[in-house]
């Protein structure tokens, strides 16, 4: 549920306060997700060097999670650094990841204090480095009580990495509770993932133009719908996030069914005859 009484509209920029009212609040997202791409691309096309990218990127991250909080989103998940990130880069670039997430969590811990954001993370969290590790621990810490967006930070994380270790939960659970395969149920599986606090995201993001998934949350988004823009994450801010719930909230969200102006389903008599032969 949206938090009542907590929403800091009055500080949104009057682009982003234009779209927001636009929008239908009966039908704001719950959980948005993002796959922030194109750091190096914007640093590239500026002659820059990767890193700066990275950190220009490091800033969007904290405007869109502070739009995200004025407006009262109660889940926003990043998608901050892939198990594939860690093995397929550089050293260097990897290294400079980490640092730069520590001193993002350091230097931005009182702006997310001051817009009631909380952190958690997902992933496989405990292959970072310890130092690594004990900055995440001691943000998640100091916001735990904050009651706003629930910031999400995917991080050494794969899709199908998570549904490996969910199944190794359950089947440990399954063994020690002696359940029968056929008892399973997709709400065991669900309980057993990184994600099992949160809801299913109904939005998914993703920056800079490309149209794949990327290994992110491969189980919790079969019926999110998806938004692609061709911006680079480091020139993506609040306005486009509320830009992309705009544009969620012209789709018609069907879940498999037929959908509302689908009316009653008319038999097509040809069918009919060549069943009845
Ligand atoms: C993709 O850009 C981006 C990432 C590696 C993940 C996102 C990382 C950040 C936004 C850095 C800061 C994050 C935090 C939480 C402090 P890319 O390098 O793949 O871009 P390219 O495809 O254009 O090369």
């Amino acid at each position: 549920m949206y938090p009542s009484g907590t929403l800091r509209i009055h500080e949104l920029t009057d682009e982003e306060r234009a779209v927001y009212s636009s929008l239908k609040p009966e039908r704001l997202p719950e959980h948005v997700a993002i796959i922030m791409d194109g750091n190096g691309r914007w640093a590239g096309q500026r002659s820059l060097k990767r890193f700066l990218g990275h950190q220009q990127g490091a800033k969007s991250v904290q405007l869109v999670t502070e739009t995200a909080s004025r407006i009262g989103l109660p889940w926003l998940t990043l998608y901050a650094f892939s198990l594939e990130n860690n093995l397929r880069r550089p050293r260097a670039e990897v290294s400079f990841l980490m640092r730069l997430l520590k001193s993002y969590l350091e230097s931005n811990l009182q702006r997310m204090m001051d817009n009631n954001v909380r952190i958690r993370y997902i992933g496989r969290t405990h292959d970072l480095a310890p130092d690594v590790q004990e900055k995440m621990a001691w943000a998640s810490e100091a916001t735990a009580r904050n009651t706003g967006t629930t910031l999400t930070l995917a991080l050494n994380y794969g899709g199908r990495s998570e549904l490996v270790d969910a199944f190794r939960r359950l089947t440990t659970e399954m063994k020690q509770k002696n359940i029968p395969p056929e008892h399973i149920s997709e709400e065991d599986i669900h309980r057993h993932l990184y994600t099992a606090h949160i809801p299913d995201p109904d939005l998914l993001i993703r920056t800079s133009g490309e149209m794949r998934i990327s290994n992110f949350l491969l189980w919790q988004i079969a019926y999110t719908e998806i938004y692609v823009t061709d911006r680079y994450w480091p020139d993506f801010r609040g306005l486009h996030l509320l830009q992309a719930i705009a544009d969620f909230q012209r789709r018609e969200r069907r879940y498999g069914g037929l959908g509302e102006e689908c009316g009653e389903v008319e038999e097509d008599p040809e069918r009919i005859r060549l069943a009845a032969g």
